[in-house]
């Protein structure tokens, strides 16, 4: 598959089977994830692998549950990793003060990325989850109140054959040579 087959390929799965899936395939998405660049190679990430099935149920329950459940999908999955934010380098803590940029965020995102095209690959799916209660997870997994669970990655086997077509704004809407429009 060339790459962007696998770019193609990724899309959010939000309907799971109840296949297991096994420790070496998430540990080959967490190889991928850990290879990820950072500013300052700081790799300020953490990955719990939530795979006890009593677990999930518990980890969905705190972090899904509630008035705005939309992310109720994510009971059904397999596998739950939550992405922790560490400590940066102090030169990508100042340089993110300087720039005003949020770098470790940044950093996140990419590791993510490569967790879910890694996943892809193996044949899984994924689910990026940002929506979730935060405080409850910390409280049920004993993760320190002062960390921030980032986000929340939902993976199993997709129980839909078909997958829908890319929503994505063209080509013409992103991009330009030269200057900006
Ligand atoms: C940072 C981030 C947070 C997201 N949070 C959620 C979420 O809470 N619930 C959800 O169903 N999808 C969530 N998504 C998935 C996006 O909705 C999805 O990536 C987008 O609609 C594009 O669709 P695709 O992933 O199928 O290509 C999130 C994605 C990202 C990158």
């Amino acid at each position: 598959m060339s790459f962007l087959e696998l770019a193609n390929k990724r899309y959010s799965v939000r309907n799971y089977k109840n296949t297991p899936v096994a420790k070496e395939t998430i540990n080959r998405c967490i190889e991928a994830a850990r290879l990820a660049p950072s500013a300052c190679n700081s790799q300020p990430w953490r990955f719990i692998v939530v795979d006890d099935s009593e677990l999930i149920k518990d980890v969905a329950k705190a972090a899904f549950e509630g008035i705005l459940n939309f992310n109720h999908f994510a009971f059904k999955a397999p596998v739950l990793v939550l992405i922790v934010s560490e400590r940066q380098k102090p030169s990508a803590i100042f340089g993110s003060i300087v720039k005003g940029k949020n770098f470790s965020q940044m950093d996140i995102g990419i590791t993510a990325e490569h967790f879910c095209l890694q996943a892809t690959e193996e044949g899984l799916g994924t689910c990026m989850l940002g929506w979730f209660n935060e405080s409850k997870v910390k409280k049920r997994l004993s993760i320190p109140k002062f960390k921030r669970v980032e986000l929340i990655v939902s993976v199993g086997f997709s129980a839909d054959d078909n997958f829908p077509p890319k929503n994505r704004k063209g080509t013409d809407e992103i991009v330009s040579y030269n200057h900006y429009c």
